[in-house]
């Protein structure tokens, strides 16, 4: 038997400024410090467009991006109720603004350890762009990164995903 299909309730909406303080603290909770750094770029998520999911009133998922043209890329994405629907919707919603924006292309970077979004990504059409091995050891010069994921896997190369969006 397959897992049950839940069927939550949610909504998506834009990033306010009252989410500022709660984004800062999600950020240092989750990725570490308020800024993320990705192919030796330091990217503010403060700074930049995103999307809240909320489930009532609460916040359950943060997604942020930067529109480059002919790029769209997103800087992060997080979900705090796995497996409802909530990633799915928060990628669509950007995948759509950076449709309409005229980008060509959606990309991101996620790291080797990542299994679960490396899964995620692929079976939502993202291909693997590039490789970069031990990537994340420059990245350790700007901010604390543990040696290992949560599955154990050492933390060690930078891997893009991209979805073509002029097909
Ligand atoms: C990767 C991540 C964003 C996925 O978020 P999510 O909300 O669990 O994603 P979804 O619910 O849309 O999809 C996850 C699975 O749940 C399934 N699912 C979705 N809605 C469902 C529902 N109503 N009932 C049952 N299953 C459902 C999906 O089919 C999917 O499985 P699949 O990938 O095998 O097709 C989340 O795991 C996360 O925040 N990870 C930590 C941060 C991170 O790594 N971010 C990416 C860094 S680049």
């Amino acid at each position: 038997m397959g897992n049950p299909i839940i069927m939550p309730e949610y909504s998506i909406r834009p990033v306010l400024p009252e989410d500022r303080e709660w984004i800062r603290s999600f950020l240092v909770e989750h990725w570490g410090s308020d800024f993320v750094v990705v192919h030796e770029t330091v990217f503010y998520p403060l700074k930049l467009p995103g999307f809240i999911a909320l489930q009532g009133v609460e916040r359950v998922g943060l997604i942020t991006y930067l529109l480059s043209d002919p790029d769209c890329e997103i800087a992060t994405l997080d979900s705090l109720t796995p497996s409802q629907g909530i990633g799915s919707a928060l990628i669509d919603t950007v995948k759509t603004i950076a449709f309409r924006s005229g980008c060509r292309r959606l990309r991101l970077t996620t790291t080797n350890d990542n299994l679960r979004a490396l899964h995620f990504y692929q079976k939502r059409g993202f291909i693997l762009a590039a490789l970069r091995p031990n990537a994340i050891e420059k990245t350790r010069k700007l901010k604390p990164i543990p040696l290992r994921g949560e599955n154990g896997i050492p933390i060690r190369d930078e891997i893009d995903l991209e979805i073509n969006l002029a097909d």
